[in-house]
């Protein structure tokens, strides 16, 4: 039997051989589409290259590409499991050509790929086309022989393709396979198309026209081709089944699935297995992905998947969690052609484990009320909104799981009934949200969120994206459209941007539409409504309308890098000061990072050194930051570090990174953990560098330190270096030798310091030999005086003259002033045989007083004052005399 694997592989191995480029499936999350939840078809990564915005290097391509259908309001969830052709994830083979090849190729690659490769026979086949295409039925007829009666012309959308509203579309044709009249069914376009008997295994589509908003329509440049076709669906027919559940890729995973729950894989519980292995899929791939199980947008819809299955493995008698345990079997299957998911394995199944754990505690108690409720209710009535919202509500019970439950007793749920509920809760949470003291403006935003939802963050995974504009507040108020040097307040569906949070701040970047572009310098939120601060800087930007969104990728990367560093230095600190250290706050900006912990006294320039060293160790380690959803008991559990006080919701995020021997974490070997919702580097490499800038108080018990990472701590100690450089040049010296040349010129200054201060006080004292050039005492009072003007000494230099003089008379007062540094100083001086009846202290305050200064003071022997000025020295030493005089 062909396998799957070897008919995917046969698909592309043939367009190769004709000269296709073999293309990666992209993610299931659309970088490029802001209104599509998943990537549903396998033109969706080519969009861009249809309509000609984008150019590749290739104009032919081939690809198996992962899709998911399970949104929108008709979403095919219910029916999976139940039918044979339903999938929540299948994989679309399909060739494109962009403005080469068109009809005259692609209708024959198609031809002969399944008559000749795949061998099917050509009566089974017939084909539709486009009504008004006849030079599609034209080659039907002429490359592949096929009579007009098997040439179906339909004039329904149906052989219209548009991926939707706006985009690329065009005419198709679609080969359908006859599985022969003892099927009921007619052929396409007749009233009972809708049975079993035709299968459309392929649809062509002949890219020629772009579909605008408005409903106009141009012609693209140039003629593409795109096909679609489902490997499951064709995978049946050559394996000769008529279930794409019995192809061999699926029945491996219901075996897996009866295995693991010690069932018959065909028994009761047949559908059961069903849904779980087509969930398993949906739900493994949108993990590898990127999607996180979560109450909005994508991630609730990976939830409702998650728990559908749940139930149903429930409903196989499991007692434990099942899901996970069938995630192998799936690798083994399909980790060859989709490398992403054997890398991914651990994190799905621990995301599967969670969930399902989690889910359990509450799945029997809700089923139980379920129960109940009907036994309440006439005879296949409808289940009433008010019951569906409380199991939604306080049992985690999505809708479309109780509607699942309750088909197989053949009823529904009021669904308006169910609205009505989930409105007046909203009401009521708005209420709340009012009386919360929050300003006013969150007003407006929370009727934003109300209205539109609020907005998906896709930056975990990618810096550029599409989004759909929301909102647009101008001055407080929503405007419908802003134009070049508007300030504005942004909105959109979905984001890239970070807005500021857990001290890493908001990203700032650009957003192109059609018709304008804005500059963004900062992203805030409020309400789950990100908020992208703008200024239009080109044409006029208009909600409703798509645009590209692109972060400023070197300002997040230093970003990134600041936060990691973060968590490395968190428990670098904690490693070297102890257990108490734990965060008080930070920040993450692109220019540094700021980190303040509890410690009650400075760190010693050792410790610092310490930590330092420590985190650029585990920086060139560089070992993979990985990030994870658990719930918050479990998170501490594996030893997280969570910030004091804060409130987590029933799920964290956690961020782990670093080895070592002695490590926390489920493999007891990882370094740190932290509940984070930031931004990160890939590996601890990617920081590059680390240095500290300084250590110091923020308030009482809390230390800060701030540092750099990468290009900037590069600079930092570049401009270091540059400096000690200089000082060395100014030295004469080598950079090494510089701190002994700075000693040593310190302490000639110390030297030559002494050694002036000696000079002066001889110059002072008259030259240093006798009495020549001094002055001359006098008796005032009986008492020998000496008083001396001086200039340049400094006042510290004074008491010592004083000493010197007070030996040169032996007995007696004197007196110096001084002018230096543009003050006067006094000092004054009694021979201690005198200090019975004289008091320097007299004779300092009568001298300052007449240079206009105040004070003095000191001991009977020794007194010191100031004054601005010594002008008037002639009358203080008059002054003094008199004071000696008494
Ligand atoms: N885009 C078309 C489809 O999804 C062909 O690939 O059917």
């Amino acid at each position: 039997m062909t396998s799957l694997n070897d008919i995917r592989a046969t698909f592309l191995g043939f367009f190769e051989t004709n000269d296709h480029r073999v293309v990666d499936s992209s993610p299931l999350v659309p970088r490029n589409d802001p209104t599509l939840m998943f990537t549903n078809s396998g033109m969706v990564q080519f969009k861009n290259v249809f309509t000609g915005v984008e150019h590749r290097d290739y104009v032919r391509a081939t690809t198996a590409q992962k899709c998911v259908r399970a949104g929108g309001k008709h979403n095919d969830l219910d029916n999976v499991g139940y039918t044979a052709r339903h999938h929540t994830f299948f994989e679309m083979l399909g060739n494109f050509s962009f403005g080469d090849y068109f009809k005259e190729a692609a209708i024959p690659f198609a031809w002969d790929l399944i008559t000749k490769e795949f061998g099917i026979s050509k009566d089974r086949l017939l084909v539709t086309v486009y009504h008004t295409d006849d030079e599609a039925a034209q080659i039907w007829k002429t490359y592949a022989g096929l009579p007009d009666e098997r040439i179906i012309r339909i004039p329904t959308s149906d052989n219209f393709w548009q991926m939707g509203p706006t985009g690329p579309c065009g005419p198709c044709t679609e080969i359908f396979y006859d599985h022969g009249d003892h099927i009921p069914g007619g052929p396409p376009g007749s009233p009972d198309e809708d049975g079993d008997r035709f299968i459309e295994i392929w649809n062509l589509v002949f890219m020629q026209y772009e579909q605008f908003e408005d409903g106009t329509r141009r012609e693209l440049g140039a003629q593409s081709i795109d096909t679609g076709m489902g490997l499951e669906r064709i995978g049946a027919l050559l394996q000769g089944k008529h279930d794409n559940y019995d192809t061999d890729l699926m029945r491996a995973l219901i075996e897996a699935c009866a295995h693991a729950t010690s069932s018959d894989p065909d028994g009761p519980g047949r559908i059961h297995h069903r849904v779980i292995a087509d969930h398993l899929r949906s739900t493994s791939f949108l993990i590898a992905d990127g999607v996180m199980p979560s109450n909005e947008g994508r991630g609730y819809v990976l939830r409702r998947i998650m728990r559908r299955a749940m139930r149903h493995a429930h409903l196989l008698g499991a007692k434990d969690p099942v899901m996970y345990r069938l995630v192998p079997a799936l690798v083994m299957q399909m980790g060859q052609a989709y490398p992403e998911l054997g890398r991914a394995q651990p994190l799905i199944e621990e995301t599967l484990k969670l969930e399902e754990s989690r889910f359990r505690e509450t799945l029997d108690r809700g089923l139980r009320l379920l129960d109940e409720e009907l036994a309440h209710l006439p005879d296949r009535a409808d289940l009433p909104g008010a019951a569906a919202f409380k199991l939604y509500d306080t049992y985690g019970f999505p809708l479309d799981l109780t509607q699942d439950a309750l088909r197989e007793r053949g009823r529904a749920v009021d669904v308006a009934g169910f609205d009505a509920a989930m409105a007046e809760q909203k009401a009521k949470a708005r209420a709340a949200w009012a009386g919360s003291g929050e300003t006013a403006d969150a007003a407006l935003w929370f009727d934003i969120a109300e209205r539109d939802g609020t907005t998906e963050f896709l930056g975990y995974d990618t810096e550029t994206a599409e989004g759909q504009i929301r909102a647009i507040v101008l001055g407080g108020a929503e405007v419908p459209e802003a134009s070049a040097g508007d300030s504005v307040l942004i909105v959109l569906n979905q984001t890239p941007f970070y807005a500021e949070a857990g001290g890493q701040v908001g990203d700032s970047g650009v957003l192109r539409t059609d018709t304008g572009v804005a500059r963004i310098t900062d992203t805030r939120k409020t309400a789950g409504v990100f908020i992208h601060v703008a200024d239009v800087t080109e044409g006029r930007i208009a909600t409703g309308t798509g645009a590209e969104l692109r972060v400023n990728h070197d300002r997040r990367s230093a970003i990134r890098a600041n936060h990691s560093a973060t968590h490395l230095l968190h428990e670098a600190l904690r490693e070297a000061l102890g257990e108490h250290v734990a965060q008080r706050g930070s920040l993450n900006a692109p220019d540094r990072l700021r980190f303040d912990f509890s410690h009650s006294k400075a760190m010693t320039p050792e410790e610092l050194v310490r930590v330092e060293a420590e985190v650029n160790a585990f920086i060139r380690q560089n070992s993979k930051v990985e990030t994870r959803i658990m719930t918050p008991d479990d998170a501490r559990a594996i030893g997280a570090q969570a910030l004091f006080g804060e409130k987590y919701g029933d799920e964290v995020r956690v961020v782990s990174m670093g080895e070592a021997p002695t490590g926390k974490g489920l493999n007891g070997r990882t370094w740190s953990i932290e509940l984070c919702g930031g931004t990160h580097v890939r590996q601890t490499g990617d920081i590059g560098l680390f240095v500290t800038l300084g250590e110091s108080a923020s308030s009482a018990g809390v230390r800060r330190i701030e540092a750099l990472t990468g290009q900037a701590a590069f600079d930092h100690l570049a401009g270091q270096d540059r400096k000690l450089a200089e000082v060395a040049a100014v030295l004469k010296a080598r950079p090494e030798d510089a701190p002994d040349r700075v000693r040593a010129l310190l302490d000639e200054r110390k030297a030559l310091q002494a050694e002036v201060a000696d000079l002066r006080r001889k110059i002072a004292l008259g030259g240093g030999s006798g009495a020549e050039g001094g002055e001359v005492p006098r008796t005032v009072n009986g008492v020998t005086f000496l008083a001396q003007v001086l200039d340049g000494v400094p006042g510290r230099d004074l008491p010592g003259l004083i000493d010197a003089l007070k030996a040169r008379v032996g007995s007696g007062a004197v007196l110096l002033i001084s002018e230096a540094d543009g003050k006067a100083a006094v000092a004054a001086g009694v021979t201690t045989d005198l200090t019975g009846r004289l008091s320097a202290v007299d004779i300092a305050r009568a001298a300052v007083e007449a240079l206009g200064g105040k004070g003095g003071g000191g001991r009977p022997d020794m007194a010191q004052g100031g004054a601005k000025s010594a002008e008037n020295a002639a009358a203080a030493i008059a002054a003094a005399e008199a004071a000696l005089k008494g």
